[in-house]
């Protein structure tokens, strides 16, 4: 516990009144985001009621049986995605702290937060239904990787906040849609309920980009420092778990999710918002424009690194699938 005094809102006072300048666009992109969403809920996909028909009991058993055939490698994915999901608890933090919890910013935390919090809970029901895991390893990494903490280093700025909600929405949506197409050739089940959770997370994604680009008109060439502060690595909680590593190595190995797709993000990002377009910038905005649009020939050369060492095969047991050994 520190010293200081409790903090009720971060960021300057001049981010303060561009963040309450920006309550009125805040409030339509919520009720835009209302109007598209179509909600659901786990038990609308993995029922589990008192009262179940016939056609429910047959269906956990098939789904049982069909998931023994899932490979390894994305069974892996989709523990990392449950992870990534149940993370919840620190990004909710993160928003709240970040952007105030006396303002329509906490609405929209609250409102994100119950979507999001169904995605754990449906990832969650269906691998205890599947019977995809060595259960109890799984619930001790889930606990290591909550009790963890997450706390990027974003000195207070709101708009890091904003920026790292952009990549990080579409980065998940991405990892849920691939694999859920890995799946789908061995238990279809999974990728309906994974394309119920991207989709989710390609509007939180449409969210996210339109206020971040909206701080961006208002705010440039600040945004542009927090944007750059943010972009090149995109920490996650649990980077600090020595299995968290090796399951993001199998899952880029697997092809579901690595570099290369973090390198796509970050240029339909720069794209969407224009970086490379902005003109009359004061230096400093210029500057950090300048070191954004390098930022995708830096993570392809890294892609291009990774890669080749990936060419040699490698082995990774995890205590949650048995310490069965995998060769990717
Ligand atoms: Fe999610
Ligand atoms: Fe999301």
């Amino acid at each position: 516990m520190g010293s200081a005094a409790p903090k009720v809102s971060f960021g300057t006072a001049n981010q303060i009144e561009v963040l309450i300048a920006l309550e009125p666009f805040l409030r339509q992109q919520t009720a835009a985001h209302l109007e598209r969403r179509k909600l659901w809920f786990p038990n609308d996909l993995s029922p589990a009621d008192e009262q179940e028909g016939e056609q429910d009991a047959g269906e956990l058993a098939r789904v049982r049986e069909a998931a023994r055939g899932l490979p390894d490698p994305v069974r892996v994915a989709l523990a990392l995605n449950l992870l990534t999901e149940e993370g919840l608890p620190h990004f909710h933090r993160l928003i709240a702290t970040h952007m105030g919890n006396e303002s329509p910013w906490s609405d929209w935390n609250n409102l994100w937060t119950a979507e999001e919090d169904r995605h754990g809970c449906v990832l969650r029901d269906y691998v205890r239904d599947a019977r995809l895991f060595n259960m109890g390893a799984l619930e001790r990494m889930q606990y290591r990787y909550i009790e963890a903490g997450f706390n990027p280093d974003w000195q207070q700025d709101p708009y890091r906040l904003l920026a790292y909600t952009s990549l990080q929405e579409r980065a998940t949506q991405m990892a849920h849609a691939n694999t859920g197409r890995s799946c789908s050739q061995y238990e279809p089940k999974i990728q309906r309920i994974l394309a119920h959770i991207s989709g989710d997370e390609s509007r939180h994604y449409a969210f996210y980009r339109a206020v971040f680009g909206e701080v961006l008109r208002n705010d440039t060439a600040v945004a542009l420092n927090s944007l750059l502060k943010v972009m090149p690595a995109l920490a996650m909680p649990g980077h600090n778990i020595t299995d968290y590593d090796h399951m993001s190595d199998v899952v880029r190995r697997a092809e579901i999710y690595g570099p290369r797709h973090y390198q796509q993000i970050v240029e339909e990002l720069l794209e969407f918002w224009n970086i490379g377009g902005l003109t009359g910038l004061p230096a400093e905005g210029a500057a950090a424009q300048e070191k954004l649009m390098k930022i995708p020939a830096r993570l392809q050369r890294m892609a291009d690194y990774l890669d080749a060492k990936a060419a040699a095969e490698r082995t990774f047991r995890f205590d949650f699938v048995y310490d069965r050994p995998i060769t990717i």
